[in-house]
């Protein structure tokens, strides 16, 4: 497992199948405080049961195309990045990053950073060479982060989803990895 220590007290880890309850709700509290920032839907993640979210993570954890990096501090979790590798033998040298999120009280902090680097490390671990995001144009902080990372805007995507019925455009980005 690839983990390390970001300072004295914060930790970063790949997600552990004990980690049910904590996980569902950075991910409910992710959902529910930034709906223009995530596609999925809060109401709709918080009704699913709890057996499905079980298998949800168990499916992260065993599955060895994809992981999800967590923060953790006084056993508490406070960010979070996953990212998953393509499937078929003609996508699995690239890989999508998925639900980054850190705790607004931990913002700033250089968190999203360390997540982002871990998810990074690991892709070039598994000799992926492209990885790709998505990130609403709106959100600035997000922006400002990813380019930070090496990450390029590749072009814009329109009306991806909708909230409160206002459709919401996509950067995609992508950053091209050295072969390991
Ligand atoms: C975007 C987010 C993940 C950043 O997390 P974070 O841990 O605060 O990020 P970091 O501390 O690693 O900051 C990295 C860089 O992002 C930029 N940044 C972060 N927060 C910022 C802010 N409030 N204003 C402007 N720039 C900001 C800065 O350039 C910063 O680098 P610097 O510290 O060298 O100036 C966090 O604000 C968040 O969870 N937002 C809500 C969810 C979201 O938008 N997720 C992205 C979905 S694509």
């Amino acid at each position: 497992m690839l983990a390390s220590k970001l300072n004295d007290t914060i930790t970063i880890r790949e997600v552990l199948e004990t980690d049910l309850a904590l996980y569902r709700d950075l991910r409910l509290e992710a959902l529910r405080f930034e709906p223009g920032a995530f596609s999925a839907d809060y109401e709709e993640e918080r009704a699913r049961a709890g057996a499905a979210w079980l298998e949800r993570l168990r499916g992260i954890v065993q599955d060895p195309m994809q992981t999800l990096f967590v923060a953790e501090e006084s056993a508490a979790l406070i960010g979070m990045t996953g990212i998953a590798r393509g499937r078929s033998a003609k996508t699995r040298h690239s890989a999508g990053i998925w639900g980054v999120y850190v705790r607004p009280a931990h913002r700033t902090a250089g968190i999203a950073t360390a997540l982002l680097g871990h998810a990074l490390f690991w892709a070039q671990h598994h000799n992926v060479t492209r990885v790709e995001l998505s990130v609403t144009t709106h959100n600035a902080r997000a922006l400002v982060l990813y380019k930070q990372t090496g990450f390029n805007v590749a072009g814009t995507v329109h009306d991806v989803m909708r909230v409160n019925g206002q459709p919401i455009d996509e950067f995609l980005l992508e950053k091209m990895l050295p072969v390991d």
